[in-house]
C-alpha cells in the first residue's frame, strides 16, 4: 500500500467560507440551545461532524450529470442509466427509487412484516429498528461478543454471531419473515463486517428458507475493509468483492446519503420479482411512480456517477485514512476511541476520559458540548441521553457513553483535521475541570433530538 502522505484524492473548485465564532458566542449559542447540539444552528457550527448522511460534496461529473437529467413523469433516460448503474453493481435486477433509506425500510417492511414478527441483524439501524417496532415486530441483535468492547481490535467488528443466528432461526423459524445484516455496522462503531461471515450468515438465512436483505447504505467503505483486512482479498477489484457481498444475499436496502455520495436518495434493489408488484404499487401511493420514486431526476443521475466514485480504490484509501488520522491523532492527545476506528466516524470512549462524571450527569453530552464550545466542533452523543432510561424512578444507563465524529465525504481536509486535534489536545488537558449536565425537559420519545440541560453547578 501507499508509503506517503494519503491526501485528499481531489482538487476543490467550489468553495464555501466557515463560520468562525469566539468560545463567548458559543458558550451563549448553548445556553439558547439547552446544551443541545441539535438545536444550535448549522451557520454557527465551524466544523460539522453530526452526520455522515446527506453531506457529501458532489463532483463535478455528477453536478453535470445532473444537468442532462430527462424530468420525464414515465419512464425517464436518467431512471434508466440509474437503475443499469444498481444492476451492474449490486448484480440484482429489480431496482426500486426511493427518496431516502428510512422509506425503502418501511416500503419493504409493510409488505413483510405482520405483528410478532422477529427480524435478525447484527445490529438495527434505529430507523430500520423503529420502522420494525412500529409494525410490531422485534429486531434482534446477533453481533459477535468482542464488539461491546470498544479497546477489541477484531478487523471485523460488525460481523454477526453464527451461532446464536443458526440458533435463533431453528427456534424462530416461522417468525422471521427476513434476515438482515448491516454493512458496516453503524451503532457498532462504522465496524466492517467480512465476506466469509457474510456468505456464512446467507448460507444459514438459505437454509431455513429466510429471505436475506442487506442494509447497504456504506457498501463501498465495508468492501475497502475486505479488501485491507480479509485473507485472500487484497488483490481483489472493489467492484468484484462488491458483487459477491451482494451475490450472498437476496437484495438490499440503500440509503443513498451515505455511499451513494449525493444528498438525497435511497433504494431497494432485489433478485426476484416475488415482492414486486406489491412494493411498486406502494411506491405510487406514498412516494412516487417506479421510475422515480420521490426524486428528481437529477438525484438519480448523481447517484447513478455517485455509486461508481464510492467504489474507487483512491477514493475509498483516502475514506479509509479520515477516520484512522483522527483516532490516531485523539489517540495521541490521550482521548480514547471506540478500536479500531470504523469507516465513517470515529467514536470517542467518554466514559474513559471523563470518569469523574457519573452517567446519570450525561458524560457524553458534556463533552460534545465542550467540544462544540471550544472548538466549534458538532457532533452527537450516542450514550445515557439517546439510550439511557428512567425506570420506576431509576436512572438506567446506556452501555456505553460515546460521542460520533461522523465525516462528510470529501468536505473537510487533512488542516481541518490538525487543526481540531491542536484544540482537543487541550481539551484533554483540562478535562478534569468538566462538569456534567442535568436534563431540564424530557421529550417523551427520542429524547436526544430535543431534550434540554443545564450544567450542574
Ligand atoms: N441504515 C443505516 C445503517 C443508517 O446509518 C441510516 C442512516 C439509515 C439506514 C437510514 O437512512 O437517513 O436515508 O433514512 N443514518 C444516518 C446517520 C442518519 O447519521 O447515521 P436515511
Amino acid at each position: 500500500m501507499n508509503q506517503r502522505t494519503i491526501i485528499e484524492p481531489f482538487k476543490i473548485k467550489v468553495v464555501e467560507p466557515l463560520p468562525f465564532l469566539d468560545r463567548g458566542e458559543r458558550e451563549r449559542l448553548l445556553v439558547e440551545a439547552g446544551y443541545n447540539l441539535f438545536a444550535i444552528p448549522a451557520k454557527d457550527v465551524t466544523f460539522d461532524f453530526l452526520t455522515d448522511s446527506g453531506t457529501t460534496a458532489m463532483s463535478a461529473a455528477q453536478w453535470s450529470a445532473m444537468m442532462i437529467a430527462d424530468e420525464s413523469y414515465a419512464g425517464s433516460r436518467s431512471f434508466e442509466r440509474f437503475e443499469a448503474k444498481v444492476r451492474t453493481i449490486t448484480g440484482y435486477t429489480h431496482v426500486i427509487p426511493t427518496h431516502q433509506g428510512r422509506a425503502a425500510e418501511r416500503l419493504l417492511f409493510q409488505a413483510l412484516i405482520k405483528p410478532g414478527a422477529r427480524v435478525p441483524s447484527n445490529n438495527h439501524f434505529d430507523t430500520t429498528r423503529a420502522n420494525l417496532e412500529q409494525l410490531g415486530a422485534e429486531a434482534v441483535d446477533l453481533v459477535i461478543p468482542e464488539a461491546r468492547d470498544p479497546q477489541n481490535r477484531h478487523p471485523f467488528k460488525g460481523n454477526i454471531d453464527l451461532e446464536r443466528l443458526e440458533a435463533f432461526c431453528a427456534t424462530n423459524r416461522d417468525r422471521i419473515p427476513l434476515g438482515m445484516l448491516t454493512i458496516t455496522n453503524n451503532t457498532g462503531g462504522g465496524q466492517p463486517v467480512s465476506l466469509e461471515n457474510i456468505r456464512a450468515a446467507g448460507a444459514i438465512y438459505r437454509k431455513y428458507g429466510i429471505p436475506f436483505v442487506l442494509d447497504a447504505c456504506r457498501f463501498a467503505e465495508n468492501t475497502w475493509f475486505i479488501k485491507r483486512r480479509e485473507p485472500g482479498q487484497g488483490e481483489r477489484d472493489v467492484h468484484a468483492i462488491a458483487a459477491d457481498v451482494f451475490a450472498a444475499a437476496d437484495g438490499c436496502l440503500m440509503s443513498a446519503k451515505k455511499d451513494g455520495m449525493v444528498n438525497i436518495g435511497g433504494f431497494i434493489a432485489l433478485a426476484a420479482d416475488t415482492w414486486l408488484l406489491q412494493l411498486r404499487a406502494m411506491l405510487i401511493l406514498t412516494e412516487g411512480f417506479p421510475t422515480y420514486g420521490g426524486l428528481a431526476a437529477r438525484d438519480l443521475e448523481a447517484l447513478a456517477v455517485g455509486l461508481d466514485e464510492a467504489l474507487d480504490d483512491r477514493y475509498l484509501e483516502y475514506r479509509e485514512a479520515v477516520s484512522r488520522y483522527m483516532a490516531d491523532g485523539l489517540n495521541g492527545a490521550g482521548v480514547p476511541t471506540v478500536q479500531p476506528p470504523g469507516g465513517h466516524a470515529v467514536y470517542i470512549d467518554a466514559r474513559a476520559l471523563v470518569p469523574h462524571i457519573p452517567p446519570h450527569q450525561f458524560p457524553a453530552q458534556a463533552l460534545a458540548c465542550e467540544l462544540y464550545r471550544a472548538e466549534g466542533v458538532r457532533s452527537c452523543e450516542i450514550g445515557s441521553v439517546m439510550f439511557g432510561r428512567t425506570v420506576e424512578g431509576r436512572f438506567q444507563p446506556a452501555a456505553l457513553e460515546l460521542v460520533r465524529l461522523a465525516f462528510p465525504r470529501r468536505v473537510y481536509t487533512q488542516a481541518h483535521f490538525d487543526y481540531i486535534l491542536e484544540g482537543v489536545a487541550e481539551i484533554a488537558a483540562n478535562v478534569k475541570k468538566l462538569r456534567g449536565l442535568k436534563m431540564t425537559y424530557e421529550p417523551p420519545f427520542l429524547r436526544h433530538f430535543t431534550a434540554r440541560f443545564a450544567p450542574i453547578s
